[in-house]
């Protein structure tokens, strides 16, 4: 770590990333670029971007915010969103900070365990009695990520918001974002960056099944592999916004924060507030963009050591219907198929023979399981496999022995709970009292039974959550509390996995990425549904973190009927699982899921350890998507046909991130394949010869001639 003086500009460069900051005079930082690695410049070079950039004077700064900070103020001129939202009865809203002290430290230690070059900047306003605390980091990854720390030195301040605000260049003309529902989250929604406001928000208490997720600026028409584009995200479980906005003069952002409440956060006088991270990654490409993310999440600490295990869950097998002997069978036929790891899904535990009641009472039915869990568990693990467990902390049925025993615990305002939604309310864990409870709870199950892993899931949005008896906004600390709750668990038992679940893929984020090991995508297992969800999410999240299981056929959440071969084809770049009930599947169809198993185990160090990419191919019909080992030597793609093609033959499709000048033989691999349709394969597959990156991720490979919702797997190693 070096210490140096700080001049007027700072330039951080890594992993093909620059940033440069104007951090002159005593003004907070202004980024004046970020994109491409600029390679090294002098103290007069980066000067002269500043000068380069700034345009001809003009009497009003409204007209002129060329170069406002990452935590914008009205006092520079600026119109937009301000960074700094609050007052003190209505004083001292608009602050005009002044920097005190300003740090640079490169290749410096980060508190999360990461390795990144970090700006400092401390400032205050005497007049508004508040300090200012911004830390800016260009992680190694080349991601960039901001947070702001308010603290108040006067009487109490009342802040409504703190966001952090990156500029993108005018060039970035298009936005991408997503929403969704739960069964089809993360679908795609584009428009061009529009005069104004583009906001994205979320108030249920999670990240959302519909969250923007991202929100990417772009070059028109960017795609996977090419076209710059800039992604911003907020690392946050709770409330949150999420936002680009372009004004008059020209200017264009994204911008973002946690989302508070009315009254959420009263600081009292040296008290102070820290926003989450809001996470900027750069891209020639999406891909390019996501590989940056997914080498963040896989340095943090939560990531999880060693290969992935194949998981059984209980859940569309068998859904409450818990009986020993049916899972027991159930145990044997996942050993035997290839499975490392059995979930006990949901109804174990209370009342909760359907989802009327139970929740909140987390010990073991004696009425389904007599001798409790231990039978089951010691048969799973004579099978060889880990066990993990269905559990929903946060939440209570009204029919339970908890909800009875402590009302007080239960989110409310004005005295009502609110309605309930899947018969549900929240427990409020910012109650020390409902928090210890849940944690020895929880710490009881661990202590008692071999449990590998906790599916922890949260399947309903937080609606008036307040703090009783006052009702005072708490989801901002409900948050925290989730996340300290998650750490004391894990820190209580060495080596317990955490999924984050939320009626599919409604807590997924940065801010819960530092705390679990796997999310779950969808709860619909339904391939078409999945090849959109899994891809969308794989732009933030690492496959090897994606829950994707093969589900039964019809699919039960579609109706669609679909084989084998795609419903594995679809989950196998994930975190596979197999959530069929394995009593009723046919031989044949047994053989072949233990044989997408075996692949998967096989493969996984690769498809769990490389780049992802994805084809922009021209066809919207056909989707290929990859993993390219991280040395270039080997590649897998997998190609899906998720419907029928106006023309056809679509053309040939491109096998994106090989190395350009390393020859690779490409060829279909036996085993895998979708059962014989009679459609004929290309003449590449026959005779396979050698042919370089580049030819193959530019000139391309003939599809195998594919019927609707199947799918191909694609082999290439180095010759
Ligand atoms: C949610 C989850 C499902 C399942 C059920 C159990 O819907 O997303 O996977 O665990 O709850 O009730």
């Amino acid at each position: 770590m070096a210490d140096t003086p700080t001049p007027n500009h700072v330039h951080f460069h890594s992993a093909g990333v620059s940033v440069v900051f104007a951090t002159g005079e005593d003004r907070l930082p202004r980024l004046l670029y970020w994109g491409a690695s600029l390679g090294e410049l002098s103290d007069a070079e980066l000067g002269a971007i500043e000068t380069a950039q700034m345009p001809p004077f003009d009497h009003n700064p409204n007209d002129q915010v060329w170069n406002v900070s990452i935590l914008p103020e009205f006092e520079a001129g600026w119109l937009g969103r301000p960074g700094l939202e609050g007052s003190r009865d209505g004083r001292d809203w608009s602050p005009a900070f002044r920097v005190v002290g300003t740090s640079v430290h490169r290749d410096a230690p980060t508190e999360d365990g990461r390795t990144a070059d970090r700006l400092r900047a401390v400032a205050r306003d005497d007049h508004a009695e508040l300090s200012l605390e911004l830390t800016v980091d260009l992680l190694s990854t080349g991601l960039l990520r901001a947070r702001a720390s308010v603290t108040n030195t006067g009487e109490a301040y009342r802040v409504d918001a703190v966001r952090i605000v990156l500029p993108v260049p005018s060039l970035a003309d298009e936005l991408l974002d997503f929403t969704g529902r739960h069964l089809m989250e993360r679908v795609p929604q584009r428009c061009a960056f529009p005069v104004g406001l583009h906001a994205r928000e979320q108030r249920g208490g999670r990240t959302g099944l519909d969250a923007a997720h991202l929100l990417i600026a772009g070059r028109g028409g960017f795609g996977f592999r090419d076209g710059e584009v800039w992604g911003a995200h907020v690392a946050f479980s709770g409330n949150q916004s999420l936002y680009a906005e372009r004004l008059y003069n020209g200017a264009r952002a994204l911008g973002g924060g946690e989302l508070l409440q009315s009254g959420e956060i009263v600081l009292a006088r040296g008290e102070s507030y820290t926003s989450p991270w809001f996470y900027g990654a750069y891209g020639d490409g999406l891909d390019e963009m996501a590989a940056r993310f997914h080498a963040h999440v896989r340095s943090g600490r939560a990531y999880p050591a060693g290969p992935r295990p194949v998981v059984v869950n209980s859940w569309e097998a068998v859904y409450f219907n818990h009986d020993i002997d049916v899972l027991g069978e159930l145990v044997d036929r996942a050993a035997e198929v290839g499975a490392e790891r059995f979930v006990l899904d949901d109804g174990w535990f209370g009342s909760r023979r359907d989802d009327h009641s139970g929740l909140g009472d987390w010990t073991v039915s004696p009425e389904v399981w007599p001798d409790g869990l231990h039978p089951l568990i010691k048969r799973v693990k004579e099978r060889g496999m880990d066990f993990g467990l269905w559990v929903e902390p946060e939440m209570v049925n009204l029919d339970s022995d908890l909800a009875r025993a402590h009302p007080e615990w239960l989110f409310s305002v004005g005295g009502r709970v609110g309605y309930s939604s899947r018969y549900q309310h929240v427990l409020d864990l910012t109650h020390p009292g409902a928090y210890a409870h849940i944690r020895d709870a929880l710490l009881a199950l661990l202590d008692e039974y071999d449990i590998a892993y906790l599916k922890w899931d949260h399947n309903r949005t937080l609606v008036e959550a307040g703090h009783a008896p006052e009702g005072r906004p708490a989801i901002h600390g409900q948050t925290l509390a989730v996340y300290r709750l998650m750490d004391e668990l894990r820190a209580a038992h060495a080596g317990l996995e955490i999924e984050s679940c939320a009626s599919g893929s409604g807590r997924v984020d940065l801010g819960i990425l530092e705390h679990v090991q796997r999310v779950w995508g969808s709860d619909t297992n339904d391939p078409v549904e999945r090849q959109q969800i899994n891809r969308y999410l794989k732009l933030l999240v690492p496959p090897e973190l994606i829950g994707a299981h093969v589900g039964p056929s019809p699919s039960h959440t579609t109706g669609r009927t679909q084989t084998l071969q795609f419903r594995a084809q679809t989950a196998v770049w994930c975190h596979l699982g197999i959530e069929i009930d394995l009593r009723t599947v046919s031989p044949e169809e047994f053989a072949q899921l233990a044989a997408w198993v075996a692949f998967y185990r096989e493969h996984r160090h690769l498809l769990h350890g490389g780049t992802v990419v994805n084809a922009d191919h021209p066809d919207d019909a056909i989707w290929v998507s990859g993993v390219v080992s991280p040395d270039h030597r080997e590649a897998w793609y997998g190609v899906a046909t998720l419907r029928r093609s106006v023309t056809w033959p679509p053309g040939p499709a491109r096998l994106p991130g090989l190395a350009e000048e390393v020859r690779y033989v490409a060829t279909l691999p036996d085993g895998i394949q979708p059962a014989a349709t009679g459609m004929p394969l290309p003449e590449w597959t026959r005779a396979p010869r050698a042919m370089t990156g580049a030819v193959l991720g530019r000139a391309g490979v003939a599809l195998p001639r594919l019927l609707p919702e199947t799918g191909q797997v694609i082999h290439a190693r180095e010759a």
